[in-house]
């Protein structure tokens, strides 16, 4: 079964066709990032915007790419939630088009799942259940318990900001440029961690969440003096050389990443865990985390860096999954700021 996958849940405009829910034929991710650099985070009317004039030529080039035509595909997935609500429209109108006009089953993806599901297109093959996910991107930061590929419960949750939201404003306040987790990351190569130490935080021990708006603030009077407001540090300069609060910070994100995952491996008693979301392309994270593991037998399910940021292969494989299992949604599919809300336990 090919399947059509649709993004545009944020700023990237993205098309994939992935065979069987395993094979990425082709995947196709349209960068808006030079448009909202100048605004140092995402526009959402510029996105949509963007997403109008790209989708055409996205999709066109996804199916040259895996050398299928239209009349090939099997199901359109495209992502309804959650994000950017005018952003997901302008996929999921495209998503509809391509249905209603070849007669095709249309099916709607949770966008973090998604990403859970991205696991399937690692190099080493996918995941084997039970397994415990942890999902770090932009917007959220979960572990996961998954019992099967469809069935998961939340069991840990950042209470403030987002990994991938605390890389963004951090870069900010060191004036590194949109996004912030790559910035940080590079700037990162550079420095010395153990000579900007950042204190991590974590909302206790009798549970799995995170909490990363404290190691930002620790950075931002660190780094600028005790009480600095951010308005003010944006125009100052800081106390110590960037490169080395990059390292230190990313250093103190990734420990607690780490740190926190494993008690949830630990917990739960599973063998396997799937890494994903835009904060799992970072090198240090996926090292460390892949050390930690192997130290305890546990295996590390990754994607590619390219299908751990946003990207439609996911969607594909996630659509594939309600497909084959003979659902479909209708063409008043809507679509949803929030997620879905995992059952918590
Ligand atoms: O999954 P994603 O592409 O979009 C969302 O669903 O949010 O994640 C984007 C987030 C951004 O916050 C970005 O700064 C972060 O992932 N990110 C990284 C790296 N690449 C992207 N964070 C740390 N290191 C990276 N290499
Ligand atoms: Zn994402």
């Amino acid at each position: 079964m090919n399947v059509l996958g649709i993004d545009s849940s944020c700023d990237e405009t993205s098309a994939a066709i992935v065979r069987d829910g395993r094979e990425c034929l082709a995947s196709v991710v349209a960068s808006q990032i030079e448009l909202h650099a100048r605004f140092g985070g995402v526009v959402p009317e510029i996105a949509c915007r963007a997403h109008l004039e790209n989708f055409p030529w996205v999709i066109a080039e996804a199916l040259r790419r895996s050398g299928l035509t239209l009349g090939d595909i099997d199901g359109v997935a495209v992502t309804n939630r959650p994000g950017l609500v005018n952003a997901l429209l302008v996929g999921v109108a495209a998503a509809k088009g391509i249905a209603f006009g070849r007669g095709l089953p249309l099916v709607g993806v949770d966008h973090i799942v998604a990403h859970i599901h991205a696991s399937f297109l690692a190099e080493d093959g996918g995941p084997e259940f039970p397994c415990v996910a942890l999902i770090v991107s932009g917007g959220h930061t979960s572990l996961y318990h998954l019992a099967s590929a469809t069935e998961h419960h939340l069991i840990g949750a950042t209470r403030d900001d987002a990994a991938g939201e605390a890389f963004d404003k951090v870069a900010r306040l060191l004036r590194l440029p949109y996004p912030g987790g790559p910035s940080i990351e590079k700037a990162a190569e550079d420095g010395d961690p153990a000579a900007f130490p950042v204190p991590r935080t974590s909302p206790g021990k009798d549970n799995l969440d995170f909490s990363f708006s404290g190691m930002k603030t620790a950075v931002l009077y660190k780094a600028f003096g005790q009480d600095v407001r951010p308005k003010d540090a944006k125009k100052a300069e800081p106390r110590a050389p960037v490169a080395d609060i990059a390292a230190g910070f990313q250093r103190a994100v990734v420990d607690v990443l780490v740190k926190t995952t494993l008690r949830a491996v630990a917990q739960t008693g599973v063998e396997q865990l799937v890494l994903g979301g835009g904060v799992a392309a970072n090198t240090l994270l996926r090292e460390r985390m892949r050390a930690a593991c192997e130290r305890r037998g546990v295996r590390v399910v990754v994607p590619p860096k390219a299908l751990c940021t946003d990207n439609a292969a996911m969607v594909a494989v996630s659509g594939w999954f309600r497909l084959a299992a003979g659902e479909s949604d209708g063409l008043d599919l809507d679509c949803h700021p929030r997620p879905v809300r995992a059952a918590r336990g």
